[in-house]
C-alpha cells in the first residue's frame, strides 16, 4: 500500500501533467489563431502527450491501490508575444516539470517506496527527451529570427512531427 504521502504527492503531479496538457493546448490554439498550422499541430502532439503522461500516473496509482483524486487545473496564459516566446515558455516549463519528477524521485526513495521509485524512472528519461527536444526547437526558432521564409520552412518541419 502506498504512503498517504506519495498519494498526494502522485495525484499533484496528475494535476501538473494535465495543466501540462492544457497549456500545450492553449499554445496550439494560439498558434492556430496567428496562421502557424506546424507550430499548432506539433503543440496538439505535445498535449496528446502530457495527457498521456496524467494516465501513467493515474494507472499506477490505480495498481498500486491508491486512490486517483483530481483537482481544478489552472487556467493556462492564451497569449505569447511569438512563436519563440511560447517555445521559450515551453522549455521553462519543462525544466519545472523535471524538478518536480526529481522531488518525486526523492520522496519515494526516503519512503522507500521501491515501486515507485522504479515506476518513477520512465519519467525520468522522459523528461531529459522532453528539455532536450524543445531546446532544440527554441535554438532553431533563434537561428531563424525574423526571417519570414525561414519560418514558414520551420512550421512546415514542427508539423511534420508523427
Ligand atoms: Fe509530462
Ligand atoms: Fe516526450
Amino acid at each position: 500500500m502506498i504512503s498517504e504521502k506519495m498519494q498526494k504527492a502522485l495525484n499533484d503531479q496528475i494535476n501538473a501533467e494535465l495543466f501540462s496538457s492544457y497549456l500545450y493546448l492553449s499554445m496550439a490554439a494560439y498558434f492556430e489563431a496567428e496562421n502557424w498550422a506546424g507550430f499548432s499541430s506539433w503543440m496538439k502532439k505535445q498535449s496528446s502527450e502530457e495527457y498521456g503522461h496524467a494516465m501513467k500516473f493515474f494507472h499506477y496509482l490505480n495498481e498500486v491501490n491508491g486512490k486517483v483524486t483530481l483537482e481544478a487545473i489552472e487556467k493556462p496564459k492564451t497569449t505569447w508575444k511569438s512563436p519563440l516566446e511560447a517555445f521559450e515558455e515551453a522549455h521553462k516549463h519543462e525544466i519545472y516539470i523535471t524538478n518536480r519528477i526529481n522531488d518525486l524521485v526523492n520522496l519515494a526513495q526516503s519512503e522507500k517506496d521501491h515501486a515507485t521509485n522504479n515506476f518513477l524512472k520512465w519519467f525520468v528519461d522522459e523528461q531529459v527527451e522532453e528539455v532536450s527536444s524543445v531546446d532544440q526547437i527554441v535554438n532553431k526558432f533563434k537561428m531563424v529570427g525574423d526571417n519570414k521564409v525561414a519560418l514558414y520552412m520551420l512550421d512546415k518541419e514542427l508539423g511534420s512531427r508523427s
